[in-house]
């Protein structure tokens, strides 16, 4: 076996944190970009020379034309994965020809987007991005799932999807009152995806091994972020998935010990989408103001994203879980002009101060962040390329942030475009 030379990529704070961009900028030194969990319910935005390009499911890398790798840890919406080829084709990209397919990642079906939509509408939502992730994930534990691999074998494919369609439609009707869904039709639509599809299908436990092994640079892209993680997030408002580096392993085939190095990314304040406990969360004015600037809108479902002070205490348990050896700062630019910048240190819990993360969803929802106040800054920072060059309040917050965390900041992110990023180590 040749050095190990892996990087994975994770999000530390609720997702959004801006992983694609650093994706985008790793990928460059790059020659596999490999997703590991997560589905359509991501949406990684990278600007290019004033170009957006919005991905769900196919790694950012495939903007700089590596090998990119939805592994089998993914949950794969065959329609919305060929829209982003035909996307990316009609843009110049021929995602295709870099593109691999595990033929062992579970594949999204409408029955799963149909409860996803049915247990969204009442009691106890989890403010899903409602693209069936649950539901798939849940089939897949359950031994009911379908595979890509399932796609190739028409007797059983069929043979699955009559009985998922006949149990599912039972759910759907006792305890929705939603309508059904119609197997002949499923059945043609998914034969044509999967005849556009087949090319990309492969070994990918094998292809993606052989790469490490091979000295190959391989990043793993997270989606999503630690505090959704299903183990260890705010639960039960969390995503069906392991987005930490622990899922590396089990959404790739590729063991623990191969995983050379993580990165966490964290912007410089936190916001969350969807339900669920945001000790940080600002309700007001200030809220507002971060949403604006920040640009802070869902990229899957446009939904405006509750902003807030950046959470010390949830970040701190995130690079914990995580081993992040390095940190990239994100939207730092968004905090210029504020006359001062809060960060959390610690929680008040029942009257308790605590800098641990608490288990239970409850108390988390009750308590009260424990601030420690920064001067802010005024200066413009989208041309600063240079960590020496950002205003002296900007450093001392990020300082700060290295010490609590113990972490190195390697990145430093002052907007959307590719270039505006300062990179230190
Ligand atoms: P699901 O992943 O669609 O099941 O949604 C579960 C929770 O995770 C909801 O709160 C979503 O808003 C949140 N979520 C899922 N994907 C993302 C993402 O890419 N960024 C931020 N939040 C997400």
């Amino acid at each position: 076996m040749k050095k190990l030379r892996t990087k994975c990529v994770v999000g530390i704070q609720w997702g959004d944190e801006g992983k694609g961009k650093i994706v985008d900028l790793l990928a460059q030194e790059a020659d596999m970009v490999v997703r590991y969990q997560g589905g359509a319910n991501a949406g990684h935005t990278v600007v290019v020379k004033g170009e957006k390009f919005v991905l769900h499911l196919i790694p950012s890398g495939v903007l700089h034309r590596r090998a990119c790798v939805i592994a089998n840890g993914v949950v794969v919406d065959l329609l919305q994965l060929l829209q982003e080829i035909d996307e990316l084709g009609s843009r110049g990209i021929r995602a295709d020809r870099n593109l691999f397919l595990s033929d062992r990642a579970h594949v999204v079906m409408p029955w799963h987007k149909a409860l996803d939509k049915a247990a969204e509408t009442g009691k106890g939502k989890i403010g899903t991005t409602q693209r069936g992730i649950g539901p798939c994930y849940a089939d897949k534990i359950a031994r009911k799932g379908i595979r890509v691999s399932d796609l190739y074998s028409p007797a059983s494919f069929e043979a699955l999807v009559r009985a998922q369609v006949e149990e599912k439609n039972r759910i759907l009707s006792a305890l929705y009152g939603a309508p059904g869904l119609e197997p002949g039709a499923i059945l043609a639509e998914y034969r044509g995806y999967a005849a556009r599809l087949k090319g990309l299908v492969t070994d990918t436990v094998d292809l993606v091994n052989r790469a490490v092994d091979g000295g190959k640079r391989v990043l793993f892209e997270g989606a999503q972020g630690s505090m959704l993680d299903v183990d260890f997030g705010t639960y039960p408002f969390v995503t069906s998935s392991s987005p930490n580096a622990s899922g590396v392993s089990s959404g790739t085939g590729v063991p623990p010990r191969k995983i050379l190095t993580v990165l966490g990314v964290a912007k410089a304040y936190c916001t969350r989408v969807g339900e669920g406990p945001f000790p940080t969360e600002l309700k007001d004015a200030m809220g507002d103001r971060l949403r604006e600037a920040g640009g802070e809108y869902g990229a899957t479902t446009g939904r405006p994203r509750r902003c807030g002070w950046f959470d010390g205490v949830a970040t701190r348990y995130a690079v914990q879980i995580n081993g992040a050896q390095e940190l990239a700062v994100t939207k730092l630019d968004v905090l210029s002009g504020l006359d001062e910048v809060l960060f959390a240190t610690e929680y008040r819990v029942n009257g308790k101060v605590t800098d641990r993360m608490p288990s239970e969803t409850g108390g988390l929802a009750g308590c009260e962040p424990v601030y420690r106040k920064f001067k802010g800054w005024t200066a413009d920072l989208s041309k600063i390329r240079d960590y020496d060059d950002l205003p002296g309040p900007a450093k001392i917050y990020l300082k700060f942030l290295e010490r609590y965390l113990n972490v190195k900041i390697s990145m430093v992110s002052v907007g959307k475009d590719r270039e505006k990023t300062i990179i230190r180590h």
